[in-house]
C-alpha cells in the first residue's frame, strides 16, 4: 500500500511543515525578553498563601446582600481573568510561529499568572458566598437581576472567546499583543488603586500581587510593540489604534461604566450593577468611585498613548475620557481581542 510517506528521502534533511511546533529551536539573544522571563520567575506568588480565613471571618459579619455584592464583583472580574486559555493558545501560536525562546517563556509564565488570577476569583467567591452564581437561589428581584448580570456578562465573554480564536487568522502576533496593552495597563492601575483602598490585609495583598503581575504583563506587551512597531505598515498601525479602543470598550464593564458598544446586556444592567457596587462599598469592600475610575483610565490611556506615539501609532478617540484621537467608525464583534 502506498502512503504519503513512501517518497521520503532519508539522505536529505526533512522538510518541516510550516506553522508547526516542530522542530524545537532555541535562541539566546533578545536580552530584554530574557530579563522579563527572569523577572516573571522571581515575582511568582501563591494565591493559597493568602489569608483566606480573614476573608471568611469578615464575611460572617456581613448580611446576605453584602455577601452577594462582593461575590458579584469577583464574578465580574473573573470574566476578564478567565484568561488562562487565552495565553495557553498564545503559547501554542508562539511555538508554531517559532518566536524567540524567551518570548515563548514569558508567555508560559503569563498563562500561569492568569490561572492564578482565575483561581483567586474562585477562592474569593468561595470565601464570601460559596456556590455563587450557579447554586445561588435568588430571594427577590434584585438578587435575581444581579445573578443574571453575572451570567450575561459571562455569556458576552463566550462571544469574545470565539472572536479571539478567529483573531489569529487575521492578525499577526505583534498586532494582537499590542492590542493587549490597553487591558494590561488598565488592570495595573485598577489593582493598584484597589490594593491601596482595601481594608482587609488579604485583599490588600491580593490586589498588590495582582498589580505586580499585570505590570509585568504590560511590560511584555510593550516589549512586543517596541520590537515590532518599526516593521508595522500603516494598515497594521491603524488596526492597533482600533484595538486600543476595543480594549477600552471591553474592559469598561469592570473598570469604568458599563459600555454600550459590543456588550449585549439586560436592560437593568447598569442600575443593578451600581447598586451592587454601592452595597459592596457599604460592606467595607473598596471599589474606586467613578471619578477614580476615570482618572485610572485616563492615566492608562495616556501611558499607552505615549508609547504608541513614539512609533507613529495614533490613539483612538475616547470622548468618554475627554481624549481626542483617531475616530473609530465601528467596532464589530470580531474586533474584540483584549484581555487582562
Ligand atoms: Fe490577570
Ligand atoms: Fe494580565
Amino acid at each position: 500500500m502506498s502512503s504519503k510517506y513512501s517518497n521520503l528521502n532519508f539522505e536529505e534533511e526533512p522538510d518541516f511543515p510550516i506553522e508547526n511546533i516542530y522542530p524545537p529551536r532555541w535562541n539566546f539573544d533578545n536580552e530584554k525578553a530574557w530579563q522579563l522571563y527572569r523577572r516573571a520567575k522571581r515575582e511568582q506568588w501563591d494565591e493559597e498563601n493568602i489569608d483566606w480565613k480573614e476573608v471568611k471571618d469578615y464575611a460572617t459579619g456581613l448580611d446576605r446582600k453584602q455577601k452577594l455584592a462582593i461575590a458579584y464583583w469577583w464574578s465580574l472580574l473573573s470574566n476578564f481573568d478567565n484568561a488562562t486559555p487565552v495565553f495557553a493558545y498564545a503559547v501554542i501560536k508562539s511555538f508554531e510561529q517559532h518566536l524567540d525562546t524567551a518570548v515563548k517563556g514569558v508567555l508560559t509564565t503569563i498563562t500561569y499568572d492568569e490561572n492564578r488570577h482565575n483561581v483567586m476569583c474562585g477562592l474569593a467567591i468561595n470565601s464570601v458566598l460559596p456556590g455563587f452564581p450557579f447554586d445561588f437561589k435568588p430571594q427577590d428581584d434584585l438578587e435575581k437581576k444581579a445573578k443574571l448580570n453575572v451570567l450575561w456578562t459571562w455569556w458576552n465573554g463566550s462571544r469574545y472567546w470565539k472572536a479571539y480564536l478567529e483573531a489569529y487568522k487575521k492578525y499577526t502576533f505583534d498586532v494582537l499583543f499590542t492590542s493587549f496593552m490597553m487591558g494590561e495597563a488598565a488592570a495595573t492601575t485598577v489593582f493598584t488603586t484597589m490594593s491601596k483602598g482595601a481594608k482587609l490585609k488579604a485583599f490588600q495583598e491580593l490586589f498588590k500581587n495582582t498589580a505586580v503581575d499585570e505590570t509585568r504583563h504590560y511590560a511584555f506587551t510593550h516589549l512586543i510593540m517596541s520590537q515590532n512597531a518599526q516593521k508595522m505598515d500603516e494598515e497594521r498601525k491603524k488596526l492597533v489604534t482600533k484595538q486600543i479602543r476595543a480594549g477600552f470598550v471591553f474592559l469598561s464593564l469592570i473598570t469604568y461604566k458599563p459600555p454600550k458598544d459590543f456588550w449585549k446586556l439586560p436592560p437593568w444592567f447598569t442600575e443593578v450593577h451600581e447598586k451592587m457596587e454601592d452595597i459592596a462599598r457599604d460592606a467595607g469592600f473598596y471599589i474606586p468611585t467613578i471619578e477614580e475610575k476615570e482618572q485610572a483610565w485616563k492615566q492608562a490611556v495616556l501611558r499607552v498613548g505615549a508609547s504608541l506615539k513614539h512609533y507613529g501609532i495614533k490613539l483612538p478617540d475616547m470622548p468618554e475620557l475627554g481624549i481626542s484621537g483617531e475616530v473609530i467608525e465601528e467596532i464589530s464583534e470580531e474586533d474584540y481581542i483584549p484581555v487582562f
